[in-house]
């Protein structure tokens, strides 16, 4: 068996494969090593055939969508999973083949309802069912510590001491446990009771995860993050450097359209000499008399330099194939003591 985690910033993810066949499959990837795990799978000589989600997460973003677009393979969930980009939904049992390689699923609701567990030879893979010394809260949208408590201690405890435990998430950089040493050194495992279990992690108090109504709404529908839709825009857009822009500034020749889109009191305080001001909001719909040469060189400026990545690259879309953004935004501009032009 082919198995190497992927650890970042306290996700963990699991590339598992069939080393007869190459097939793989590729366990809770997160959205922003998409690039890792496909030069990792590349460098092993691996085909992914299934990305598996063991449940909805609410701390972090999910690539399943996108990389199973990328890749054409099979995005898996539980049955009960709201994400309508799953193409596999998997009941409790039901096993997976990957190659000669088999991983079945165990529906261990609790941390949410729609958890999964999976075993794949003397492995499992916990999700946020189970972690190492720790199990997954119980407090977040679907959880309920009695379904945890029933999970863990009449389904997941039940499998053999001796099988390894790959959480979901590890915040202290450990690798693995055993059901065994989990049973005997985790202390919430210790409130076999299930009131006491129940009053426990009823009264964790644990503070809402960053991210949270980014990560439901992108994980649970499929839609974009942020930081997703400024990553796009940046990859269809060139930049020039502010470096650059400030020569030109300096010479008295731009060279190009200089569009601050800041709003308009922000333009009006200080930008940068020669900008025409074509605020983001009206962008759409002052192209055809603001920029009637679809040809000529254009660069956008904002504040931070993300707005006008966006808007660069909305102007590349409608046809604009010379326009480029700043690297950087007015903020940094004024802090490098560059040149400023006040009013209208
Ligand atoms: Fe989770």
């Amino acid at each position: 068996m082919f198995f190497e985690q992927i650890a970042t910033g306290g996700c963990q993810s699991y590339l598992i494969g069939c080393t007869d066949s190459q097939a793989a499959a590729l366990i809770d990837p997160e959205l922003h090593q998409i690039d890792r795990y496909l030069g990792l799978a590349a460098r092993e000589g691996l085909r992914i055939r299934y990305i598996i989600d063991s449940h909805t997460h609410a701390d972090h973003f999910s690539a399943a969508k996108q990389l199973g677009q990328t890749l054409g393979a099979a995005v898996v969930t539980h049955r009960l999973s709201p994400a309508p980009y799953a193409d596999l939904r998997l009941e409790d049992g039901e096993l997976l083949r990957v190659g000669g390689l088999k991983i079945q699923a165990m529906h261990t609701p609790g941390h949410t309802r729609d958890s999964m567990c999976l075993v794949a030879g003397d492995r499992v893979f916990t999700g946020d069912t189970l972690l190492i010394g720790g199990t997954g809260r119980t407090d977040l949208p679907t959880g309920n510590p009695e379904a945890l408590h029933n999970s863990l201690f009449n389904v997941l405890l039940k499998l053999d001491p001796e099988m390894k435990v790959f959480p979901a998430h590890d915040y202290k950089g450990r690798q693995s446990s055993t059901i065994g040493d989990e049973i005997a050194s985790n202390p919430r495992l210790q409130k076999r009771d299930l009131g006491e279990f129940v009053e426990m992690m009823n009264q964790l108090n644990l503070s809402a995860p960053t991210h949270l109504t980014e990560a439901l709404r992108t994980n649970m529908s499929g839609g974009k993050t942020v930081d997703q839709l400024l990553a796009e825009a940046a990859a269809s857009t060139p930049f020039v450097s502010m470096r650059e822009l400030a020569d030109r500034v300096t010479r008295g020749e731009l060279g190009f359209t200089l569009l601050d889109v800041r709003e308009k009191d922000a333009f009006l305080a200080g930008h940068i000499p020669g900008a025409r001001h074509l605020p983001r909001g009206q962008l759409e719909l002052r192209v055809n008399s603001e920029l009637p040469d679809p040809f000529a060189r254009i660069l956008t400026a904002c504040e931070f330099g993300h707005i006008s990545t966006l808007a660069a690259a909305t102007l590349r879309s409608m046809g604009f194939r010379s326009a480029a953004a700043l690297d950087g935004g007015m903020k940094a501009w004024r802090e490098a003591g560059l040149p400023l032009a006040e009013g209208p």
